[in-house]
């Protein structure tokens, strides 16, 4: 035994701030570095001659010395009951969801479904090198439960909830205003705080809840200060349609959830594709955050997200997969599409701001980046051993590689499970 004392050796690489803003500044590197792990918490980082004559006697040394070490990756939207939804075939929003969606989240009416799901999935983000998520369960609580008990058990930084729905759903995916309160505030108070876990709020989307659903979330919300809040807006122009024919009172569709005190720094919203400046506006001024979901946005044919303009009016904006609308559960692989998708709209996207918004900005996101999101002294040990030479079209690509910009591309855009080449999760290796 090591005591939980371990030293990882690599390639450090950190961000300050995002490189897009600040330029090569906003990140730091440590060519021949090392991360120093006591206690499941970062005890020192820097040259790995200064780390290793720190390192207590007994301590471990794993040796990754031609790989990059860099903060856990953060994914800000990702429905853990959909990893037997992923690659369903030819159905937009609304059909894909009654079509196969609604038909599998009923399977997790069954506890032992649900657990082997959960741990299955939780696998699967460390194989990826994401190490915290913000996750959307199903409607029934024993799914929440089975999730929040296998992050427990390895001591993972997860943000999670039970879906809220009350209508325009299979009636046993159905909740009602009273049970969807009940059971959620019965899970935050088991669950919140505990270990590393969170809770968010999760009304599904607008046309699964009633107003009176919505204003249980926002209740919520202000009984319990500080609780997260996700929910789905602005994805495809059916939805948007439906919405309003739902909800004629409202301005738009974001208004909607504003009516019931759903926004603020603590509530992501996925998607955000159809946004008027109004709805822009109402998410800036709140602290709002806008989850980028590209792989899900293509997949779902549901448009194309405008980053350069939610960011210039000053929304905050988030990374994510969105399984299983989307297709992967790689951030590598989700910001490759990003970096596609604001191409076809003229924008363009570094790859050293897309590692800086997969660690630190989705950790500033989150409101997390106290304790994730960078290698700092004092914040929780989540990191990613990442193989820029990882397959041979990779090693290939890199032989023309003469600089740390160009490498971070390559890795980007051809990189995914494979690149990954261990994952430590409070300290803990946990890549199968
Ligand atoms: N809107 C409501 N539910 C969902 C979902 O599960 N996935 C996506 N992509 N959009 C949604
Ligand atoms: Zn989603």
């Amino acid at each position: 035994m090591n005591g939980g004392k371990r030293v990882i050796r690599g390639r450090v690489l950190t961000f300050t701030d995002d490189p897009a803003e600040a330029g090569a500044s906003a990140r730091r590197t440590f060519e021949d570095g090392a991360v120093l792990v006591e206690d499941g918490r970062i005890a020192a980082v820097g040259e790995a001659r200064d780390v290793l004559v720190r390192a207590p006697e007994g301590a471990a040394v794993d040796d990754h010395s031609d790989a990059i070490v860099m903060p856990g990756l953060i994914d800000v939207h990702i429905h853990y009951p959909q990893t037997q939804v992923i690659a369903s075939y030819g159905a937009q929003l609304l059909d894909w969801l009654h079509n196969y969606t609604f038909v599998e989240e009923q399977r997790f009416a069954d506890p032992s479904h649900c657990e082997r799901v959960a741990e299955f999935f939780l696998n699967e983000l460390f194989r990826n090198g994401t190490t915290t998520a913000l996750v959307y369960c199903t409607v029934y609580p024993q799914s929440a439960e089975a999730f929040f008990a296998a992050a427990e058990r390895v001591d993972a930084r997860m943000i999670a909830g039970k879906a809220m729905l009350d209508r325009n759903a299979p009636k046993a995916l159905l909740d009602t205003v009273q049970t969807s309160y009940d059971d959620s505030k019965a899970l935050i108070e088991k669950w919140r705080g505990r270990g590393r876990l969170d809770y968010a709020v999760t009304p599904r989307f607008a046309i699964t809840s009633t107003p009176a659903q919505l204003d249980a979330a926002g209740a919520l919300m202000k009984e319990f200060p500080g609780v997260y809040m996700q929910s789905h807006v602005d994805e495809n122009t059916d939805e948007i349609e439906f919405v309003r024919q739902l909800f004629p009172e409202a301005k738009n569709y974001l208004d909607v959830y504003r009516r019931a005190g759903l926004l603020g720094p603590r509530s992501v919203f996925g998607h955000c594709i159809h946004m008027t400046e109004d709805e822009v506006g109402a998410m800036a001024e709140t602290g709002s955050v806008a989850a980028f979901c590209p792989t899900s946005n293509l997949f779902l044919g549901s448009g194309l997200f405008d980053r350069s303009r939610l960011a210039g009016a000053g929304v905050r904006i988030g990374l994510a997969t969105d399984v299983g609308g989307g297709t992967s559960y790689s951030m590598l692989r989700t910001a490759a599409e990003g970096y596609k998708v604001l191409q076809l709209n003229g924008q363009s996207w570094p790859a050293a701001a897309a590692l800086y918004q997969m660690t630190l900005g989705n950790a500033r996101a989150l409101g997390l980046d106290h304790a994730i999101g960078s290698i700092e002294v004092g914040k929780d040990a989540d990191l990613v051993v990442l193989d820029s030479r990882a397959t041979p079209a990779m090693a290939h690509r890199m032989e023309t590689v003469e600089d740390l910009d160009k490498e971070l591309f390559v890795l980007v855009t051809l990189g995914d499970d494979r690149a990954v080449r261990q994952t430590y999760v409070a300290g803990e290796p946990r890549k199968a």
